[in-house]
């Protein structure tokens, strides 16, 4: 249960003064047609309670909805529900509320479901977007030219008055694999991320570059094509699983693929972190439950969220101010999924 004081709202100050919340509204912005009778009423009450203006009377005031729109890859990824709770936490102490939809990383579904939000005016965007589209860009960035507040995720900036959300996917990724390297791993297999993104992009980058300044080759059959499921798990650790040698440990994409690696692993007859070890990504609450525990980079994802709601009231507030890059530390945790190489899988690389 939150403890932070609830704001006063333009519904309490209607209810006590006995008035339609567009008569408060009215009195608010002196807008002429109320009696002076009723103004001072309203006018007392306001200042009783305390009322101050805030982001549901300057959304009365550009006639937005009281709604912000949440777009978001996947429901299914455990990364999202924690981040969504975030926005709406602080949503809903702001009389907000939030409208969420799925694109399922699907371009199209990204572009219609931003033309629905636009046809419900709602008051603010959080868009979590990775492949690069630029026809969310454009609409972004039209609704950045209406002073619309605008959060993306996983993205570049697209227009100065859009607030960023930022992890260094590449340096965490660099991070997890010098984690391995230290153990004493040099056979380092990675599950990558969806093809094509961002994501994908700087994870692997990050992968190569430690093991390049460790004086490691990433070898080709090491990195393989993967996504954001246990099924991508499953699949990328028996194509890894069937390379002669095959790797000690693993980079998984996230935790998700991760638990789907290891449940395939368990399946094989194969020892977690006895045979392979594995490295999630993202710190899910379930990542510290399963059997081992996964070693993983922790993503704060309910503060992000919360900051990505706090960028939009503030901009609500204040339409002229610019936006922002909000930078998150993302920590290495270091679990039972991850140790040293046992010696019967090192002695493969000697008879290879
Ligand atoms: O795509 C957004 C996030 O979901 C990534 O950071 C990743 O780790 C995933 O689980």
């Amino acid at each position: 249960m939150s403890h932070l004081p609830r704001r006063t709202t333009i519904t309490d100050v209607a209810r006590a003064a006995q008035v339609s919340i567009q008569t408060v509204s009215a009195v608010f912005h002196n807008k002429p047609g109320i009696s002076d009778r009723t103004r001072e009423r309203v006018r007392r009450t306001i200042q009783r309670l305390h009322f101050e203006p805030n982001g549901l009377a300057s959304s009365l005031r550009a006639q937005r909805s009281l709604t912000v729109g949440v777009l978001i890859p996947s429901i299914t990824n455990p990364f999202f529900p924690d981040f969504v709770r975030g926005i709406e936490d602080t949503a809903h102490l702001h009389q907000y509320s939030i409208f969420l939809c799925n694109s399922d990383q699907d371009q199209s579904k990204e572009t219609q479901y931003l033309q629905l939000l636009r046809r419900h005016n709602v008051a603010g965007y959080v868009v979590a977007y990775d492949l690069n589209n630029l026809e969310v860009e454009k609409i972004l960035m039209q609704l950045s030219l209406l002073h619309t507040p605008v959060v993306t995720f996983g993205s570049r900036q697209v227009h100065k008055r859009v607030t960023v959300l930022a992890t260094d996917d590449e340096d965490g990724s660099f991070r997890i694999t010098s984690h391995l390297i230290e153990l004493g791993h040099r056979r380092i297999g990675l599950i990558q991320p969806p093809a094509r993104g961002r994501v994908n992009l700087h994870r692997t980058r990050g992968y190569r570059r430690a093991l390049k300044r460790a004086g490691l080759t990433a070898k080709g059959d090491y990195i393989v094509p993967g996504g954001f499921t246990i099924a991508d798990g499953q699949r990328g650790i028996e194509q890894l699983m069937a390379v002669t040698p095959a790797p000690t440990a693993v980079v998984a994409a996230n935790d998700l693929v991760a638990i789907g690696a290891i449940s395939a692993l368990k399946r094989m007859g194969k020892r977690v972190p006895g045979d392979v070890s594995i490295a999630g990504f993202d710190n899910i609450q379930m990542s510290d439950l399963v059997d081992p525990p996964i070693t993983t980079i922790s993503q704060p994802t309910y503060e992000m969220g919360k900051r990505a709601m706090g960028a939009i009231l503030e901009q609500i507030e204040n339409p002229d101010c610019s936006g922002r890059i909000i930078h998150f530390d993302i920590p290495l945790i270091i679990r039972g999924s991850t140790a040293i190489p046992s010696v019967q899988s090192t002695a493969k690389k000697v008879k290879s």
